[in-house]
């Protein structure tokens, strides 16, 4: 799996966000432990926080798919900003990622920053904070 396939799925999700209200589209692709991709975008609601990201949607599909790791995931979204994961997203990621897990922002264009989980949330609180 290369990250530009990767990146091209998550701008080919894009155009089926249900973003009627801030129509502000976000496509995101992740690949798992075994190379597949699975895809989401956001989908808003009439009663705002109701919405979601499409990062969740993302790990909900790779959940159902039977995936359980993050080995890389590309969001992609316009904007003058890059498309970084909201602070949920960051942790919903943190639960199936490694610390040095790609996070590749993109745009229609392409590639436009690489990050690793940790630069984005780090000093981060995981499952292993639970072992006793
Ligand atoms: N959004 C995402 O889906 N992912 C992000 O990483 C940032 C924001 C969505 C949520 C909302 O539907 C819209 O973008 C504007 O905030």
């Amino acid at each position: 799996m290369t990250e530009d396939t990767l990146i091209k799925a998550a701008i080919a999700a894009m155009p089926k966000a249900y973003a009627p209200y801030s129509h502000f589209l976000v496509g995101a692709a992740i690949c798992d432990e075994n190379g597949n991709i699975h895809t989401g975008v956001n989908v808003e609601n009439a009663a705002y926080p109701q919405g979601s990201c499409a990062e969740a949607g993302a790990i909900a599909a790779m959940i159902m798919a039977g995936g359980r790791r993050i080995y890389q995931i590309a969001i992609a979204g316009r904007g003058v900003n890059l498309c970084t994961p909201c602070g949920g997203c960051r942790q919903r990621i943190r639960e199936f990622a490694n610390p040095d897990t790609p996070i590749i922002i993109a745009d229609d264009s392409g590639l436009r920053q690489r990050f690793t989980l940790d630069e984005l949330l780090p000093h981060s609180f995981g499952p292993d904070h639970l072992d006793k």
